[in-house]
């Protein structure tokens, strides 16, 4: 039986493929795959895409992927349709609330502003601090947002810092990490649970 394999584009896309290469997953089209978006695996029955994050989710909840690589920041804003396996421990980042120095949100009065492009990531974090504010929904550079006075602060991720130093935002606290997982179709472990355990414990010995 043939397993399909969505991975995500972008940041974790290389990456992915070494850990894939070390276990002898490899296929060299993968690496020099110009604008080709489906890889076939025929001497191991498998079949690789490639896609944006949230879609990797979307193929894996639909059954059309059995297995998905997607960031853990993707996957706290999704409704969890799937299995969540194995942390990769590579994409690793965390969530933080940052702002301007001179706005300190946690002790503002009155009406409180967030950007970000998580909202259920910043609506859940928020909540648990007991502070009721307004999200807005941003799509990307976020870190523009409170230094045109959109919002007060955001919720985002930071890997290196650099974005939020180059923008003059401080961070003001640290909301979890995150790193890519593996999913699987719930349907799919079933169905296919010997060939999905073999490719995962293969992958494992991957993991750095
Ligand atoms: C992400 C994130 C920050 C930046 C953090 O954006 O939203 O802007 O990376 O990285 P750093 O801490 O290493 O500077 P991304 O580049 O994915 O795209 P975006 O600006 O379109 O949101």
């Amino acid at each position: 039986m043939t397993i399909s394999i969505a991975l995500t584009k972008g940041r974790l896309e290389n990456e992915t493929i070494k850990i894939l290469e070390r276990v002898g997953y490899g296929i060299d089209e993968l690496k020099d795959k110009g604008r080709k978006l489906v890889f076939k695996d025929t001497k191991k029955d498998l079949k690789y895409f490639l896609v944006k994050a949230a879609d990797s989710i979307t193929y894996v909840e639909h059954g059309v992927a059995d297995i998905g690589v997607v960031g853990k920041d993707t996957l706290l804003e999704s409704d969890k349709g799937y299995f969540e396996v194995l942390d990769l421990n590579l994409g690793k980042c965390k969530f933080i609330v940052a702002s301007l120095p001179e706005v300190n949100l946690f002790e503002k009065i009155g009406h409180v502003k967030i950007g970000t492009k998580y909202p259920k990531v910043a609506k859940e974090y928020f909540k648990k601090r007991g502070m009721d504010v307004e999200i807005i929904k941003i799509e990307g550079s976020v870190e523009l947002a409170p230094i045109l006075g959109l919002c007060d602060g955001i919720v985002d991720i930071m890997e290196t810092g650099t974005t939020l130093k180059e923008n003059g935002l401080i961070v003001l606290d640290d909301i979890c990490n995150i790193s890519a997982r593996v999913i699987v179709n719930k349907a799919s472990f079933k169905m296919k649970g010997k060939e999905i355990r073999e490719f995962l414990s293969n992958i494992k010995k991957g993991i750095s």
